[in-house]
């Protein structure tokens, strides 16, 4: 009798089994383990949802960013190496490291990330279904310094009542940036599983943002520092917006040399 070849699996294979077997890829490679029915019948179910283009990190429903483990599904925007980026210049550049107000917090991922470096942080998104997603992964990665709250932006009375407490606070968001006419464009823009909320912001895709410019100048205590991950083409405007505010806003390019993030300073006079 002929000796069973080793089964031979794609990358992306590797990845699903490792899911599957609780391995990592090198033990998988080392003892080769044989599969059994129950396993490739999930392997199977795994390939054909790839092949429909269903990202693997909704299939997996996890993904590791920066020491924490963010469970991810249908109902949040998978985190982008840019918002990986984007976390790494506040916890570098922050002069307050006090409360920080993650807006449009989704998976939880810029909040609970930056959980180390700020005594209190506040969570909050229109969405209750990603608030759901958040409050699991504040629970998985033990995090006891974050509140939420479901607000339209920063509308939630509660929200208002924790940052007239405050005058020393921080903002962060990472809000939907793709006009809306960019909808029919979503299988090839390869964001067609991801949920609208998180993506589409308006005719231009500044609604959002132009939106939390005008409550930021309505509220008392406005944040001492801001920081944004933009679309770049929207760089410009939201600059000029929030120099309107009374913040310098300085644009830093993301690792691909776009102008992606913006980060306001408060000019106190
Ligand atoms: C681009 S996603 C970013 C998610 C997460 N911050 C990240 O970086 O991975 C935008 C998020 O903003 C939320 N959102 C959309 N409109 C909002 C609003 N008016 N107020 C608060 N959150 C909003 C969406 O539900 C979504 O979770």
């Amino acid at each position: 009798m002929k000796p069973q070849q080793a089964k031979v699996y794609s990358p992306i294979e590797m990845v699903f089994i490792s899911h599957i077997l609780g391995k990592n890829k090198s033990e998988i490679q080392l003892y080769q383990p044989v599969l059994t029915k129950a396993q490739q019948k999930k392997l199977q179910k795994y390939n054909t949802l790839c092949a429909q283009n269903f990202p693997v990190d909704y299939i997996i429903g996890k993904v590791d960013i920066l020491g924490n483990t963010f469970y991810v599904d249908k109902s949040v925007l998978i985190p982008r190496p840019e918002t990986e980026e984007l976390i790494q210049y506040v916890k570098n550049n922050t002069k307050n490291p006090r409360l920080l107000i993650d807006i449009g917090t989704g998976s939880g991922l810029i909040g609970i990330s930056l959980s180390d470096v700020f005594s209190q942080v506040v969570i909050t998104d229109i969405s209750q279904k990603a608030l759901n997603i958040a409050k699991k992964n504040i629970i998985t990665n033990n995090k006891q310094n974050i509140i939420f709250f479901k607000s339209d932006l920063l509308k939630n009375k509660s929200l208002q009542n924790v940052l007239r407490q405050d005058v020393n606070w921080t903002l962060v968001a990472n809000l939907p940036y793709v006009p809306i006419n960019e909808k029919t464009q979503a299988k090839q823009n390869q964001v067609e599983y991801e949920p609208e909320i998180a993506l589409y912001s308006g005719k231009d895709g500044l609604e959002c943002f132009q939106r939390l410019v005008n409550q930021i100048k309505d509220i008392q205590n406005p944040p001492l520092q801001c920081f944004f991950e933009l679309d770049p083409s929207h760089i410009y405007t939201a600059q000029k917006l929030l120099t309107t505010l009374g913040y310098t806003a300085k644009i830093i390019k993301d690792q691909n040399n776009l102008n992606r993030f913006l980060i306001g300073d408060l000019i106190v006079v």
